[in-house]
């Protein structure tokens, strides 16, 4: 068989893992070969490709980002995109083709399933908000960066007894902001999901700092939005899945925090850190038993479908269920790291 691997949107710690999995199983086992496209679907559309094989693929396992390299081309947002991409499957023979994504990645494969294409997805995210699966690989990386910086935080927090509010990714979803801020000691959690109550917020900061040195750690996703009328976001540009470039909310919640209730309030932004670099152990393997259950979900022929973790094993959902949804933030998880706020 003839294979074809791609990467879209944002990287993620254990695309490599991936991508070496699902070439060592398809080589070895089922004598397959590989082509890889570069940069996501822009490479389907443009043709551009680079050899992959299991060379190729030595020593990649630990290392972060994509040798693939990745952008968020919407092949439906390029003039003829979708006919482009079908062209080049067949000038290359490609019998197959695995799509390492996200939402907007995945949803993209689905409408070319649609279309007759024979394509299997791997879930991606380090946000953890698609659905089907129950993690994505790259979220518990991106989760333990955040901790280690918020660790990192208390310490220079509680030396100056400052208020400090560390700006975590998490566009719709607030996974990482309350999985870090539970394992990171976090005084207050702002997600995508809840709208942030400004007052409450500096309430329960203030009911803390009564009782005296008491450094406060706000952990806030990029994505959390402030309560009607009650401060304003600056809004940003959008890239070509229509998605606000995001980013800002720590510096303004930081300000009105400091102007609020007169603490001494800095902020970090986290920002892409959390993308780069080693994936963890958890993420190596889940990202290579995903590897591995994708060239054999290729091989069954059976497309249209995404390879899904779920009671620890690992299944295949089709990919229109993945992407009908956001997998959003569990209000359980909300509710213990509410326990320790104020
Ligand atoms: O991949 C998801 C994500 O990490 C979001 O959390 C974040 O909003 C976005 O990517 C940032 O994307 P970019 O790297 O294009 O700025």
């Amino acid at each position: 068989m003839r294979v074809g691997v791609l990467t879209g949107g944002g990287d993620c710690p254990g695309l490599n893992a991936v991508i070496r999995a699902i070439v060592r199983k398809g080589e070895k086992i089922y004598g397959d070969n590989f082509v890889g496209f570069m940069d996501g679907w822009k490479g389907v559309i443009e043709g551009v490709t680079t050899p992959l094989d299991v060379e190729r693929c030595r020593g990649i396992l630990p290392r972060g980002g994509t040798i693939l390299g990745s952008s968020r081309t919407n092949p439906y947002k390029v003039d003829g995109g979708p006919e482009k991409l079908k062209q080049t499957l067949e000038r290359m023979s490609i019998d197959a083709l695995i799509a390492i994504g996200g939402e907007d990645t995945l949803g993209v494969a689905n409408k070319l399933f649609d279309e007759g294409v024979p394509v299997v997805g791997v879930p991606k995210t380090i946000d953890n908000d698609l659905s089907g699966t129950e993690v994505t690989f790259g979220f518990w990386t991106a989760v333990q960066i955040a901790v280690d910086a918020i660790d990192r935080l208390h310490t220079t927090a509680e030396s100056h007894d400052r208020v400090l509010v560390c700006e975590v990714m998490g566009r719709h979803a607030g996974w990482i902001a309350a999985m870090a801020g539970i394992a990171g000691g976090a005084a207050q959690v702002l997600v995508p999901e809840r709208e942030i109550d400004i007052d409450r917020v500096c309430e329960d900061l203030a009911r803390r700092h009564q009782k005296g040195r008491y450094a406060s750690i706000v952990v806030v996703a990029e994505g959390a939005q402030p309560k009607e009328g009650s401060f304003v976001l600056q809004s940003g540009q959008k890239d070509e899945f229509g998605h606000v470039r995001l980013g800002g909310i720590g510096e303004v919640l930081a300000r009105e925090i400091r102007e609020r209730t007169g603490f001494d309030t800095r902020v970090t932004v986290l920002g892409h850190v959390q993308r780069g670099g080693t994936p963890n152990a958890y993420d190596r393997v889940l990202a290579t038993r995903f590897g591995v259950a994708a060239i054999d979900a290729a091989h069954d022929q059976d497309y249209g479908k995404m390879v899904a973790l779920q009671a620890n094993k690992i299944v295949r959902v089709p990919l229109s269920e993945a992407v009908e949804e956001l997998k959003t933030l569990d209000p359980e998880i909300m509710e213990v790291a509410e326990v320790f706020f104020g």
